[in-house]
Parts: structure tokens; sequence; C-alpha cells
């Protein structure tokens, strides 16, 4: 069997210490790996001093190659805290206002796309098959091309992309956007997300397709949505297990019997976390009854910290939380409990399964993995609710959650009165519904899919709604 070479900004390299943490995503390309035996390739997260070379090093676990390399201060400024997050990260979830573009950034970005090509190009073999992730790598297959590799290359989009009305808004979108045709195979998460795409090939690069296939050259680009999933079984059983540790039942104890709402996002502005205390705040002015028998668990670890736009809404989401426990706390009860730590996935699987409702209602995001952790973790004799923003990827297949629009914050706050009041019957039949989509799309079956279309071509099987989406 062919190795595997994945390739992402971030690499999970094994250090004994984040059992418990591990993402997901982690689960499914170890899995993966370990499976064909293969390498994993990204950035190594440190910072090269400006007189030292960046430094690529390897480390062997489990039949995997992990291979990090540095980022000098310059790669570092321009590339990630530049053009990956300040340009394209708000650009592709429809975030101009949070923009700020520069000609050095994308430079940069370009430039630690060369250096990872460089790096990459002295461990490749010919029948090596590449699966490159996310933003941070957009041309890096176009890199990888120039130095003569044939190799089948995959792309795959963790977060969303916009119709391309939005894309060519993007300053270098004709630099940039297409080098994504240099892919044998470029996934998204939603159906609508690959229709975007494809939309934006026809009218900025003039290639024409009926079946999401476009020819390049001699060779042939397929574009198909692959929805990420998550470990559902195994995180059912953790979540079982994780509610009656001391700790999660320490933090249940402390309610005092009260009902508890949670929201787990990283501190993002793609996140919706302003408007979502905005909506918290109108569920305690419209229904004063549940004053003093709710508490809303807002776990938001920090992200991204020195980026402007970051520490903005850093400090707004904080003065968000105080004023509310200002305007209606109690001696004896807090509204918000604001948290900007990280906790363990056990922890929070248990968190999940004590909480009678998920907040969950970013203004847009790729998928939301939180929102199908939510549903997994949830005990089927006695379900809380997700509120789901119609906004997020998951939402395609979450179809059973309190779907709302999160601008319109009078809705969240009916959503939620709707979610702790909800009869018990409805609350099993909808998350039954969900529990079953998320078992049949689970992250191994996400992960198998995509190769699977990357190593055997076929012709595309418009899965999860794009005939739907091709159509209107
Ligand atoms: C999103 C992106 C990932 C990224 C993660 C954390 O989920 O899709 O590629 O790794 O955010 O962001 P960070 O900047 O800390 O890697």
């Amino acid at each position: 069997m062919a190795r595997l070479v994945v390739v992402s900004n971030r690499v999970a390299v094994p250090d004994g210490k984040s059992k418990g943490r591990a993402g997901g995503l982690e689960v499914a390309v170890k899995a993966a790996l370990r499976h064909r035996q293969g390498v994993w390739f990204g950035w190594s997260g440190k910072i090269a001093r400006r007189d030292e070379a960046a430094e690529t090093s390897t480390v062997q676990h489990d039949n995997v190659d992990y291979v990090v390399t540095s980022l000098g201060a310059e790669d570092y400024k321009e590339y990630y805290n530049g053009f990956a997050n300040r340009v394209l990260w708000p650009v592709l979830h429809y975030r101009f206002d949070q923009a700020e573009f520069s000609r050095r950034d994308l430079s940069g970005y370009m430039r630690v796309n060369e250096h990872f090509a460089s790096e990459l190009d002295k461990l490749l073999r010919p029948d090596d098959i590449i699966w490159v992730h996310d933003y941070h790598l957009m041309p890096l297959a176009k890199a990888l091309r120039a130095r003569g590799h044939r190799n089948r290359i995959g792309y795959f989009l963790h977060i969303p992309c916009p119709p391309p009305e939005v894309l060519t808004a993007l300053p270098g979108h004709e630099r940039l956007i297409p080098t994504l045709t240099e892919y044998d195979l470029v996934g998204f998460q939603t159906g609508d997300d690959a229709f975007n795409f494809t939309r934006y090939l026809t009218r900025e690069c003039g290639l024409h397709s009926r079946d999401f296939s476009f020819p390049v050259g001699d060779r042939e680009l397929r574009v198909d949505a692959f929805p990420v999933g998550i470990e559902t079984e195994h995180f059912a059983k953790t979540a079982r297990r994780a509610i009656k540790s001391q700790f999660v039942q320490n933090v249940i104890g402390s309610l005092n019997g009260r009902a508890m709402i949670i929201g787990v996002d990283r501190l993002d502005y793609s996140k919706g976390l302003n408007l979502r205390l905005d909506a918290y705040e109108q569920f305690l002015k419209n229904y004063p009854d549940w004053r003093g028998q709710v508490t809303y668990l807002q776990i938001t670890p920090k992200s991204r910290s020195e980026i402007p736009e970051y520490i903005e809404m850093e400090r707004m989401v904080g003065e968000g939380a105080g004023r509310i426990n200002g305007a209606y706390g109690e001696a004896d009860w807090t509204p918000i409990r604001y948290v900007n730590r990280a906790y363990s996935r056990t922890a929070l699987a248990g968190f999940y399964r004590g909480a009678r409702a998920g907040l969950v209602t970013p203004l847009r995001d790729g998928m939301n993995l939180v929102a199908k952790e939510y549903i997994a973790a949830q005990d089927p004799d006695d379900p809380g609710v997700l509120i789901l923003s119609r906004f997020a990827g998951a939402a395609h297949e979450c179809k059973e959650a309190l779907l709302v629009n999160p601008y319109d914050t009078e809705a969240v706050a009916t959503a939620l009165n709707r979610a702790l009041a909800m009869p018990l019957e409805e609350r099993r039949e909808r998350h039954h519904a969900m529990y079953d989509v998320l078992l049949h799309n689970d992250i191994a079956h996400w992960a198998e899919r995509f190769l699977a279309m990357l190593t055997r071509p076929r012709r595309p099987s418009w899965p999860f709604g794009m005939e739907a989406a091709a159509a209107e």
C-alpha cells in the first residue's frame, strides 16, 4: 500500500502529555496514518530566533514519522499571524470587517508554502498519497508540482468557502485561489461550500464541468463535500464515564440543582460570542422565571492572542459577561460562568452530558464539532437540547437541533426557553435522529471516503445536497 503523507500547519506530535485531549481530526489522521504507514508533516510550533536557520526534525511513533519544521520570526508574523489568520480566516468566514491585508503578508504566506514544499521534497516518494489540510496551505500542491512531483495530492478545507462574489474581494485571490486546481481532489465541509468553489472555477478560471470534475491540463480536478465527523461511539462512551468523575460531579454539584447551558468555543469572532451573550441577556429579560434557575457555562480558551482583532474581542466578551452578571446576578447566583481556560476532552464530555442545553451559535463555521460532540455525549433516555446556528456546517446534518439565526438574538432567547422547557419525548426523538446520522458519518468514515476518492478516482456521488445546491 502506498504511503500516506499528511500535511497541516499544526501537527499533533505524540509527547505523552496529550492524553484525553486529542481532537477528532488528530485521532482520524493518526488512525489513517498508522494503517497505511506514513508521514505527518507541518510546523513544529517553534519560532526560530533571527540568527537561527529553520530546523526540521523527525519523531517516529507507531509506524508514523512526525516531521516538523520551525518558522522564522518574519514567517510567523506574515504567514500565521498575517495572511492566514488576518486575511484568509476572516474573508473565508465572510468577515471583511476583521481583515487586514498587506502584500508583504501574502509574500510571507507564499514563502512558507515554498519552505514546506522544499522540506517535503526531501522525503517524498513517487507513489506517496499526499493529503493537505486547511487554509494555511492552499498553494502547496503548486509548489510541489513545480518541483516535479506528480503524486496524487488531495486538499481539504476545514473552514467555509464563500461564493465568488465574496472570494473575489480578497486582494490577491487571482494569485492564490487558482493554485487549488493543482490538486487532484479538493474537499469541502458542505455541498454549499463545494458549489461556491465550482462557481469560482467557472467564473474566474474559465473551467467548466457538469459533474464536479474539471479537466486541468492532462489531469482531472475533482471537487466534493466531505462533512467532517467525530468519533461518535467513543465520545459517547467517554461522556458516560466522565459524568461520574469526581471533577465533573463537583462542577455539577456547585450548580445547586440549577439547569446548565453550555457553550465551548475558541475565543474567535466567528463564534458569535457577543451576540450569544446578548441573546442570553434577552432570555433572562424575557423569561424572568428562569432567573436563578439556570447557569450558563461558557468555556472559551484564548486563541491567536497576538492579533489585534482577537485582543479587541477578548475585551468585549469579558465586558459582556461582566455586564450581565452585574445586571442580573444575585449574592447567591451568577448567571454566567465565563472561563478562558481549556479543559480536557474527558471533562468536556462530562460537562456536555450534564448540560440541559448546548448553545452553539457561530456567525459562520466550516463544521463545528462541539455541536456534534454535544449530541454524542447526551444520555439517550434523558437528552439535552442542541441550539445550533444555521450558519454552521453541522446544521446540514443536525437538522433536529433548534436551528437559529445567531443575528436574531430574540429568536435565540426564545429557543433557549424552548430547549429548557422541552418535553422528554420530543427531546428523545430529536436526539435519536441526530445521533444516528453522527454514528453513520463518523470521523473514520470521513477519512476513508476522502482517501478512497483520492486514490481510486470515480465519478462523484453527489452527496450531501450538492445536486440541490447545483440546481439553485
Ligand atoms: C480551526 C482551523 C484549524 C486550526 C484551529 C486552531 O479549527 O480550521 O486549522 O488549527 O482552528 O487554530 P490555531 O490558529 O490555534 O491553529
